[in-house]
């Protein structure tokens, strides 16, 4: 039921640091308005708006989650808490009849996964997943680049999630736990395993992964390498690590029969791509092509856009994700990062963390029936 405004109510449980930038994307967003926000404590709720420079005078406030639910103002919930409590949380929002905005990782294990997508069914409700990197311009872009069969058929996919996460970063006490951080692609990694299965295209078959432990701190492995037999016999690969010496980096790589995309590289190696040409049928303003030459003084074609290179939420397109959720309840229809979409992600992820836990042997998917 929408407000007395007119617009979609929005409830948030886990007024946290990703919470601030959803608060800030939804009051950007004129047919919505964030009616409800939950947290344990009030005071910390209060203590937190004001930490991240947040005014929501009209918004209420409660420690009761059961609150968002009944509310008849909140049309969507967005779940933001730690990591073990998001699917109870979205099967109750579900099962209340509340829109979803759902942080990664959605599930823990394939219980949970099979738990959410079946309330979500039952409920008929929209939803979407936080892999908002979706929407950065690079990524949108290496997969047009795919998909209008500019790089050919895909013989290798691989990206990258390398990002230092200590005592700096808000959710640390709980992240670190297995309980709640559980692994590094359930907790961060995820989102590089999505961009591999968005841009690439193809649906991963096996998997079989390592991992090592560097960081202190951690309850859980720190570095996972996985290997991955993609649809139609391509391979992929994907690191996702918090211990390594470097800047936050994202990194994808796209190796086709005809040519290649590496993060802003594009190269080949026989028939040249043509900067002319594919300027004039790349659909994406926000995104500029130059001829370039790589390291080694060869030619090749620079991808000039807003790239997916910090850890900070408020780089994060956070925007673009909220406005498909609004428009796609307004018009009743699914997103494209819906928990069933998101869940053959955390598939990938689970099947990987599985692998590593049995020193490697190849895991098989899907792990859910349909
Ligand atoms: N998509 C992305 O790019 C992205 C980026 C960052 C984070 N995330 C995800 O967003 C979720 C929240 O992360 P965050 O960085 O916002 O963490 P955070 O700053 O710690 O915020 C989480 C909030 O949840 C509340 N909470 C409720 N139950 C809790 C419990 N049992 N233990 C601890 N806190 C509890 C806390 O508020 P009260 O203490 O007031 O209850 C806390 O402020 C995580 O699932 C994370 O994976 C996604």
């Amino acid at each position: 039921m929408p407000t007395t405004t007119g617009r979609l109510g929005v409830g948030i449980y886990g007024i946290g640091w990703c919470a601030s930038q959803h608060i800030v994307a939804f009051q950007k967003n004129p047919q919505a308005e964030v009616t409800w926000l939950c947290g344990r404590d009030e005071a910390r709720v209060r203590a937190s708006l004001t930490k991240y420079e947040l005014h929501l005078p009209d918004a209420r406030t409660t420690t009761r989650f059961e609150d968002l639910l009944a509310a008849p103002d909140v049309d969507i919930v967005v779940i933001t808490t730690p990591n073990h409590l998001h699917a109870a949380e979205a099967i109750a929002a579900a099962g209340a009849g509340k829109h979803i905005v759902l942080e990664k990782p959605t599930g823990l294990d394939e219980h949970e996964l099979v738990g959410i997508r079946d309330a979500v069914r039952r409920a008929g409700v929209r939803t979407i997943v936080s892999f908002e990197l979706r929407y950065n311009p690079l990524l949108r872009f290496a997969r047009w680049m795919r998909a209008s069969g500019h790089l050919g058929n895909i013989r290798f996919a691989r990206a990258q999630y390398l990002s230092r996460v200590t005592d700096w970063y808000a959710g640390w006490d709980w992240v670190r736990t297995r309980e709640s951080g559980r692994s590094h692609l359930l907790a961060a990694g995820c989102h590089a395993v999505d961009a591999l299965r968005w841009c690439a295209g193809r649906e991963a078959t096996e998997v079989s992964a390592f991992h090592t432990h560097f960081t202190e701190g951690y309850e859980w492995p720190t570095s996972i390498v996985v290997n991955m037999m993609l649809e139609g016999g391509a391979l992929g690969h994907v690191t996702s690590s918090t211990d390594f010496m470097m800047p936050y980096t994202f990194q994808i790589e796209l190796m086709g029969d005809r040519a290649t995309l590496r993060q802003d590289l594009l190269q080949w190696q026989d028939t040249p791509l043509d900067v002319g040409e594919l300027s004039a049928a790349n659909p994406f303003a926000d995104v500029k092509l130059e001829a370039s030459t790589d390291p080694g003084g060869r030619p090749a074609i620079r991808i000039r856009c807003a790239m997916p290179d910090s850890a900070d939420v408020s780089h994060h397109p956070f925007q673009a994700e909220i406005d498909e959720l609004v428009t796609c309840v307004l018009d009743g229809r699914e997103t494209s990062i819906s928990v069933f979409d998101a869940q053959k992600t955390m598939e990938i992820c689970l099947a990987a963390d599985r692998s590593a836990e049995l020193g490697g042997r190849p895991v098989a998917l899907p792990l859910i029936a349909d």
